[in-house]
Order: structure tokens, then sequence, then C-alpha cells
């Protein structure tokens, strides 16, 4: 049986915080997509801790904790991140398991996608510059070096084939940057991998769970930065979709049970493309200073905005979410008007329907007020202590996305959550 948290918007909902927080009730966690574009914060005994890699329940010491295949990976990341990790009393050898066929990023990778963005100009995607969508283009270009091969003599080789071919698309984009340092980081992370469990990914869970274990999904980025089904161009190169986790751990559609869709309670955007609810405001610069709206990895300031039932209804559609977690709740504590976005107007017609392509139309949202409960509500525990005002928030979410929220984080703490 395999449960799923994947994040509904643009990415940053606080799936980190939320995985981490069910972590116990689970045997493993594996992350299934994505790379270290992904940065999920967690507070541990009070001290922060931003997990690019490794997924969010390593912090539990009986928790297994996979990156499958679907994963890329970056070596030097990894290590770093062990470190950190091992600080924390946590044996990595003992409970993280990579599988064989997660696609390594060499330090080209890392060029290339420096060098893509610098040519897109002013129609740059925003990219995090950790070589996710040069080292997902080997992948389906059938050109990849994967975990598995680290333990094959003929990895030097290899490698060298793949660099000499990555030398030709930089030259092509006249990058003249020195990454030697990169690689001498590389091929010392290299080593510390091959170290590491390196393990059949797809027998791994599959057998786990033939023994009865609970495999929780933990995404990465989110369900309107699918390759397919988000707001393409401006999206990230995997499928960060329900039905990314069984292509990436390799497990059948059948073992997959609940849908965990987390949203803030508002919305956020980091990098380039369309937000149609996006607020370029005092409201919206509000948002961020309450919030502490900055990115995880890069450190950039997210754009914020009302939540957006158009796209979150579309999310809840595509990912067959059975229950929703709204996060972020008690950053609306201090407003007194609250609104959201209930339909698209383009070109003076109205949808309730996310368009096949947002970034040749103007779309204007149709927003709906709602009056702030302007108390604070970081100390709840209780769902009957809720205010009515958020419930009644809450309520039309519930009944315009089709699904329904079971829980309210109302923190950054793993304690901060309320069960409806
Ligand atoms: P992720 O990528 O989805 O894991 O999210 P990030 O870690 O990038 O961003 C979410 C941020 O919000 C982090 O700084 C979290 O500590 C914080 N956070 C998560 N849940 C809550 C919440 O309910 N309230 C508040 N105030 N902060 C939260
Ligand atoms: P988590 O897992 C928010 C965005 C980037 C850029 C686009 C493509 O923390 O939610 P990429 O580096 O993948 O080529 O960037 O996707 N992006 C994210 N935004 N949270 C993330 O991850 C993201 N990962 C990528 O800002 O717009
Ligand atoms: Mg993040």
């Amino acid at each position: 049986m395999v449960d799923v948290i994947l994040g509904l918007q643009w990415g940053d909902e606080g799936k980190g915080k939320i995985v981490d927080y069910f972590a116990p009730k689970y045997d493993i966690i594996a992350r299934f997509q994505g790379g270290p574009n992904a940065g999920h914060t967690l507070y541990v005994e009070g001290k922060k801790m931003v997990l690019h890699q490794i997924p969010s329940g390593i912090f539990h010491q009986n928790t297994i904790n996979v990156i499958g295949g679907g994963v890329v990976l970056d070596p030097v990341t990894l290590k770093r991140e062990c470190d950190a990790v091992a600080a924390h009393g946590i044996d990595v050898r003992k409970n993280l398991f990579i599988s064989e066929r997660t696609n390594i990023i060499v330090p080209t990778h890392r060029a290339l996608d420096k060098a893509s963005e610098l040519a897109k100009g002013e129609s740059k995607i925003g990219s995090t510059l950790k070589g996710i969508g040069p080292a997902y283009m080997d992948k389906t270009g059938r050109n990849a070096l994967r975990v598995g091969d680290l333990l094959d003599k003929s990895f030097t080789t290899q490698y060298i084939k793949l660099r000499l071919k990555h030398q030709k698309l930089l030259d092509n984009f006249h990058f003249i940057e020195d990454i030697s340092a990169w690689e001498e980081e590389f091929f010392e992370a290299l080593e510390f991998l091959r170290t590491l469990n390196i393990v059949n990914g797809e027998y791994f869970v599959n057998n786990k769970i033939s023994e009865g274990k609970k495999v929780l999904a933990e995404g990465a980025q989110g369900s309107m930065l699918d390759i397919d089904y988000g707001t393409f161009p401006f999206v990230t190169s995997s499928n960060t979709i329900s039905a990314g986790v069984c292509t990436g751990l390799g497990v059948s559609p059948k073992q997959i049970n609940e849908v965990m869709g987390v949203t803030k309670a508002y919305c956020t955007r980091v990098g380039g493309g369309p937000f149609p609810s996006e607020l370029e405001d005092a409201t919206g610069e509000e948002l961020r200073k309450v919030g502490n709206e900055f990115g995880a990895t890069t450190g950039r300031p997210r754009r914020c905005g009302w939540i957006d039932l158009v796209a979150l209804r579309y999310a809840c559609m595509i990912n067959g979410v059975t229950q929703v977690i709204m996060t972020k709740a008690d950053v609306l504590d201090a407003f007194e008007e609250l609104k959201v976005c209930t339909a698209y107007s383009i070109n003076g017609k109205e949808t309730r329907e996310v368009p096949f392509q947002m970034t040749k139309v103007k779309i204007d949202p149709v927003l709906e007020s709602f009056k702030g409960w302007n108390t604070d509500t970081s100390a709840i525990k209780d769902a009957k202590k809720l205010p009515a005002t958020m419930t009644s928030y809450i309520d039309f979410i519930n009944k315009y996305i089709g699904a329904p929220v079971k829980h309210v984080s109302n923190g950054p703490g793993r304690e901060q959550i309320v069960h409806i």
C-alpha cells in the first residue's frame, strides 16, 4: 500500500513539514521525482533543516528512506546533506536506500542549465540552475548515467563520452566557465555515493509492500509545475503528479491508496510563468513578509497571491486527491479581508477550467471576498476552536474543489497541525 503526499500549487506548499509529521505512521518514505531543485523545510529539535535530495522521513530513526529511480541525483548535494543529517546522529547507511535507476546529475548538466537560461533572456524559466532540465533531457535522450553504472568498470569512459557531448553543446552556447572545481567535488562525492546502499529500487519497494509495510511517496515541486500538465513551458522536467509515483518508484497504480494534496491557504510561485491570482501590490508584499516567502533552495523572493481555486480543482482532478492539507493558514491571521480566485476571465469570457496555454493570453482572476478571522490561530490544537470565519473559508474551498480539507497547518512546527 502506497499513500502519496504531493504539492497542488507551484511548489513550496509545506510538503516537507507535512511528510515529517506523518512519517511515524509509515515504514518507508520515498522520493519519486525531481532532484536538488526541491527545498523541503522541517524543524528538528527546534533547528531548521532544508532537505533537497533526501526524503523528509530521515529524522525518524526507524523509517527507511528511498530515493527512487524517477529522481535525478546530484552526488555533491547528497554528500553535503548526508553530512548535515549525520550531525543529528542519523546513520544514512542504515536508513537511506538509493535506486540503481536514479539518474546522476553531472557538473556539465548544471553548466548547460545556466547556459540555456542565459540564452533564453527575457523568457527564461527561472530555473533553480541545479541541472534538472539537462539531466532529464539525457534520460529521455537515452544518454544518462545512472547510480547503478557507478558499480561498473566502464563508468569513467561513459562519463567522458557524456562530458564531450555536453562540451559541444556548451560551445554552441559560447559558455566558457571553468567547471574543473565542480568536477573535483563531483568525483569526491561519487566515491561517497559508492559507499551508500544502492539497491534495485523497484524490487526493494515492492518486496516491502508484499511484507505489509506502509510506503509514503513524497512529491517534490507542485502539480502546476508538472512537465505534462503544468503551466508549460514554465514547469520543471518531471511528472510531479500522482501518476509519477508509479513510474518513479516502479509500483503499480493498484498500490496507490490515499493521495494527500498540500496547498497553502493562499498561493505562491517562484521563477517565471503565469500566476493569475498574483498580487503585485502591498497585499502581496504583506503575504511575503508574514509568510516569510523566500525560496528554500535559491533564497529568491516568492511571488504571492490569493488561493487559485481554478488551478486547485484542476490539480485535485489530475492527481485523484482524496484529502487536502491546508498549510500556512496562520499567515492569514492578520488580514481583514481575504479573496479567492473562482474563475479566469480570458478575452471577456469566464471559465473554471485551466486552459491549454496560459502564457500567450491575458488571464484576469475573478475574485470572491471573505471576511478575515483576525485572530492568532497558531496555538489552536482542536478543530472546534478554529474561528467560524476560517471554517466557512475552508467549507467554500471544499465545495469548489470537490475534495475535503482534512488537516490545517497553523505554524512551521511539527506539532502545529489541526485535524478536521
Ligand atoms: P516544501 O518545498 O513544500 O517542503 O515547502 P518549503 O519548505 O519550501 O516552504 C514552506 C515554508 O513554510 C517553510 O519555511 C516551512 O517551515 C513553512 N511552513 C510550513 N507549514 C507552515 C505553516 O503552517 N505555517 C507557517 N507559518 N509556516 C509554515
Ligand atoms: P519544492 O519541492 C518551487 C521552479 C523553479 C522554476 C521551475 C523550473 O521545494 O516545492 P527547475 O530547477 O526545475 O528547472 O526549475 O520550477 N521550481 C520550484 N518552485 N518549489 C520547488 O520545489 C521547485 N523546484 C523547481 O523556480 O520556476
Ligand atoms: Mg520548497
